[in-house]
């Protein structure tokens, strides 16, 4: 709650906006509605309690670390409205805990314009991890969750999602982030959460499948087909709805680096494209909830 007090002092009127109810039977998702009282604060106020070496952003002097929020200048983070085909421009948060390549291509794709929508904030279990320093190194706020006793300084979910909130988060990727996701925050972005798992779900999947064990488990089973899947997160490990999926072949001689990083490749465009098509709201929901990717080209085309 000290995050939730502190970020307080920048909102004339803190209040959360209220959750939709999204249970209609067929309809393009949108994001949540965001409150027009939601005040966008000029400058972030510096607080110094974790161990960050201030670094520089651009020409700026950052960063300032207090219960988890990094603090950057404000004008750091895009408040663009613009409209593209009557679409807003959408607000991403991405969740990572290593790496982060598939963040970065995401990062590059809105930075180059395919993807219409920033990446207002990143959010990591591992503040020393590759995708946390690419986010510091380009400007983007780090918000460390969840809060244990290693990570003291991690928000508590109610806290995350009172962050993502003042940020207008309107989409949540998670991109090799290992936490589970809480219920709070599924709640609170209903059909707004994705995530991509390195394997054709639901083959692969679920607890204890995260990295190189997905590859080995793939090239023990014989299987000759693999790739990634992007799917919507509900409570459990990898058992949300599938929204795109993306076949590599096995070769007979694969080790499970060369067939990570073969998956690997694929994702980042797959991630893209998917990003592209929630961010110009072109993602479906059938009869049946499960969502289907309308195709930009034909709009009477699904896949
Ligand atoms: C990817 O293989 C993704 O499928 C899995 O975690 C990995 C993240 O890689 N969920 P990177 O951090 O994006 O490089």
């Amino acid at each position: 709650m000290e995050t939730q007090r502190l970020l307080s002092g920048f909102c004339s009127n803190p209040t959360i906006p209220p959750v939709r109810n999204t249970k209609k039977p067929f309809f393009v998702a949108s994001p949540p509605t965001s409150s027009a009282s939601f005040y966008q604060p000029r400058k972030w106020v510096s607080y110094r309690t974790c161990h960050f070496v201030p670094q520089r952003v651009g020409s700026k002097q950052r960063l300032k670390c207090k219960n988890g929020v990094e603090n950057v200048e404000d004008d750091a983070i895009s408040h663009g409205k613009d409209l593209k085909n009557g679409v807003r421009r959408k607000k991403l948060a991405v969740f990572v805990s290593g790496g982060g390549s598939n963040f970065r291509s995401i990062h590059e794709a809105s930075l180059q314009g395919s993807v219409h929508g920033d990446i207002v904030v990143l959010v990591t279990n591992k503040r020393g991890c590759g995708g946390a320093e690419y986010a510091r190194d380009k400007g983007i706020p780090v918000v460390l969750f969840p809060k244990t006793k290693e990570e003291p300084d991690g928000l508590s979910p109610s806290d995350l999602v009172s962050v993502l909130r003042r940020f207008e988060v309107d989409f949540i990727l998670l991109a090799g982030y290992l936490k589970l996701i809480p219920v709070e925050l599924i709640r609170a972005y209903p059909r707004s959460i994705v995530n991509i798992h390195p394997s054709l779900l639901p083959a692969f999947g679920g607890k204890g499948y995260y990295g190189m064990k997905v590859h080995k488990a793939v090239i023990a089973s014989g299987a000759r087909y693999t790739g990634p899947t992007i799917h919507f997160v509900d409570e459990h490990y990898d058992t949300g709805r599938i929204l795109a999926q993306s076949v590599v072949p096995v070769l007979a001689n694969d080790t499970a680096e060369e067939l990570a990083a073969r998956v690997l490749r694929e994702e980042h465009g797959l991630y893209v494209k998917v990003t592209e098509a929630l961010c110009e709201e072109r993602i479906i929901w059938r009869e049946d909830s499960v969502p289907l990717i309308q195709s930009k080209e034909n709009p009477s085309e699904f896949r």
